[in-house]
């Protein structure tokens, strides 16, 4: 099987993995960074969303083999020295789960609409924003409310 070699949370590893592999499996599978989670499949939920590149993708419409030197963010590489992020802190402060499921995709499609749209985020850039990623049961508001706290905080942090 052909190997690919990447960077994910600042850490350089490879893997064998088969042409059909996608980057979603092998974040979970061979990586054991179950963080990313798999919550469709139609690309719909964006519960397996990372940064690849600094850019939010949905990992399970990427194929491993294509991804041979890029940089992948996960949900386990956003917290610094086992402090938790600003957005991350906003989910918690602000109740932006319930069950969780579609949390690590929601803080990291919130730290993409930072890097895209600042810091400063009205509520209907964030829902509109937000289209790609599902969530079956908090009704969106203080997910909402949670990025729009979180991205003011990154600005102060
Ligand atoms: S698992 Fe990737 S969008 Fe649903
Ligand atoms: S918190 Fe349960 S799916 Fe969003």
């Amino acid at each position: 099987m052909p190997t690919v070699s990447l960077t994910v949370n600042g850490r350089p590893v490879s893997a064998e993995v088969e042409g059909r592999t996608l980057l979603v499996q092998l974040l979970r599978e061979h990586l054991g960074l179950t963080g990313t989670h798999v919550g469709c499949d139609t690309s719909q939920c964006g519960c397996c969303t990372v940064h690849l590149n600094g850019k939010g993708v949905k990992s399970c419409a990427v194929l491993a083999l294509s991804c041979e030197g890029v940089t992948v963010t996960t949900i386990e590489g956003v917290a610094a020295e086992g402090r938790l992020h600003p957005m991350q802190q906003a989910f918690h402060e602000h109740h932006g789960l319930q069950c969780g499921f579609c949390t690590p995709g929601m803080i990291m499609s919130g730290l993409d609409m930072v890097r895209r749209k600042g810091n400063d985020l009205d509520e209907h850039t964030v829902r509109s924003q937000l289209e790609g990623n599902i969530c079956r049961c908090t009704g969106y508001h203080n997910i909402v409310r949670a990025i729009q706290a979180g991205a003011r905080a990154m600005k102060r942090a």
